[in-house]
């Protein structure tokens, strides 16, 4: 599959093969610092602990040993926080739109664009800054990556105070590596210096006023995608990680220090999404380290992409539930040539398996029947639920690649979608009593009214012993959400 060799392509191409020199960052780096545009927080940040202690030196040492390594043992075990991710993180990223074209501009642009839109309305909540947004170097005595005063002429804190100010939220990037993809300053080795750093451009001034940790609101909750380029060679996973468990691969373990340090250093909660296209078996461990994980490579804005990746996301749908989501990787509504009808079953399928919807384009270039599509309160209602945090997943035998129907539950009953991967239209059907969700209500009901969540329309009133059909556009999904009589 294409996603596939681009995350292969990517290892090949960005792994570095010199060592990275250890840095003594304890002590280093005194607690009240203000780098540009920073809010003075020095009383509600924490000092840098003996974490940072933690083996960077020893990272030469052969962790595929069954006692496992020192850097295996030692490595941070904090898991996400539980005061954010709940349900998958809604709001919008740079990249896709902009790549290194970013700017504190562009950034309030898309800010001004989701209150005018109705997206805010909509639950998008998230204003996510990607690659390219600092110096290429670090502060020479403090370490910190700075922001480019180009870019950013009131520092990433000012834009941050601004997004706020919005009633919204902000997210930053940074790599698990020496350098992001993009060239610039990665977190591998810096990660407790950089998750204080991320704490503190992401709490309002006016919250320094909270003395107690709970008083913090969820408003100063900020984002961290992080990326997995320039890996070091001694960094990277040649072989099985010890016990076949890949929570202890080295991979995991460059993921797990920067969760440690975010656990340490923020005085808040952090939304962590790793960004490490589906490597190292990351469904399996994503949800001890961070809150999402990219399943693939980038995507792009073709049919074949969001087939491939339904495709392959389908057979981890167990991975997903509150706080634990994989992530099919940022949007391409606005993007390439998408047909309508596909660009809504990039929207629903998104929210049905439940993966992070980060909106990728440039907003005011929308069309009404896009923002349509992406305000669709009846699938982000599915998506966003706070009483059931499983997925849709594969409903009956499919013969298909991707499969084509799904179903799950929500608090409002059991739904069914069903995706048409054919190029033309066609009839597609399946009988209420081969939903699990309608089992229990099925005991009890003659009959079920379907409801159409895109019309947000009743269908009509169906028996409970007979089929359901519907016909379908070529690349379309079907949505609905069906309840006893
Ligand atoms: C890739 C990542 C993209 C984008 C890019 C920035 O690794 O998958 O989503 O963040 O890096 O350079």
């Amino acid at each position: 599959m294409s996603f596939l060799s681009e995350a292969m392509r990517y290892d090949l191409l960005v792994v570095q093969t010199a060592a990275v020199a250890a840095i003594a960052q304890a002590g280093a780096w005194a607690q009240c610092l203000s780098g540009v545009g920073d809010c003075h927080v020095c009383s509600s940040t924490p000092a840098l602990t003996a974490h940072t202690a933690h083996a960077f030196t020893h990272q030469n040492l052969d962790i595929t040993t069954p006692a496992l390594g020192n850097v295996a043992a030692a490595a941070p075990t904090a898991g996400p926080s539980k005061k954010t991710g709940k349900t998958p993180a809604l709001g919008w990223n740079s990249w896709n739109a902009y790549r290194c074209n970013i700017s504190e501009t562009r950034l309030l642009a898309a800010a001004n664009d989701m209150v005018s839109l109705g997206l805010k309305d909509a639950g998008y909540e998230y204003v996510n800054i990607d690659d390219c947004w600092s110096e290429m170097i670090r502060d020479p005595t403090t370490k910190r990556i700075v922001p480019d005063s180009v870019k950013f002429p009131n520092g990433i804190s000012g834009a941050a105070d601004q997004i706020h100010d919005l009633g919204l939220k902000i997210g930053i990037y940074s790599d698990a590596g020496t350098m992001t993809c993009a060239g610039y300053p990665g977190s591998l080795e810096f990660e407790d210096i950089d998750a204080a750093t991320f704490n503190d451009w992401g709490i309002d001034c006016e919250l320094t006023k909270y003395s107690q940790p709970e008083e913090v609101t969820e408003k100063a909750v900020i984002d961290l995608k992080y990326d997995n380029c320039n890996v070091p060679s001694n960094w990277t996973d040649t072989e099985t990680p010890p016990h076949d468990n890949w929570y202890l691969s080295n991979s995991a373990i460059r993921f797990r220090q920067m969760a440690g340090a975010l656990a340490a250093q923020t005085t808040h909660p952090i939304q962590l999404d790793l960004c490490i296209w589906g490597t190292a078996h990351v469904w399996d461990w994503g949800a001890k380290v961070g809150h999402s994980w990219r399943m693939a490579g980038d995507s792009t804005p073709d049919w074949n992409y969001i087939k491939s990746i339904i495709s392959f996301n389908a057979q981890h749908l167990d991975a997903v539930d509150f706080f634990s989501h994989n992530d099919m990787d940022m949007m391409e509504i606005g993007n390439g040539n998408l047909t309508i009808e596909e660009q809504r079953t990039h929207f629903a399928a998104w929210c049905f398996m439940k993966s992070p919807i980060l909106l990728g384009t440039d907003l005011g270039l929308l069309s009404a029947s896009q923002i349509q599509i992406i305000t669709n309160s009846e699938l982000l209602a599915f998506s966003q639920d706070t009483t059931i945090g499983t997925p849709a997943t594969i409903l009956g035998k499919n013969t298909t690649d991707p499969p084509e129907f799904f179903s799950g539950t929500s608090e409002k009953g059991a739904h069914v979608f069903i995706v048409n991967t054919a190029n033309s239209t066609e009839t597609k059907r399946f009988a209420f009593d081969s939903v699990p969700g309608l089992s229990d209500a099925k005991r009890k009901a003659s009959s079920f009214v379907v409801h159409d969540m895109w019309t947000g329309k009743d269908v009509g009133t169906f028996r409970a012993s007979g089929e359901f059909s519907v016909a379908v556009a070529p690349h379309d999904t079907a949505a609905f959400l069906i309840t006893p009589a």
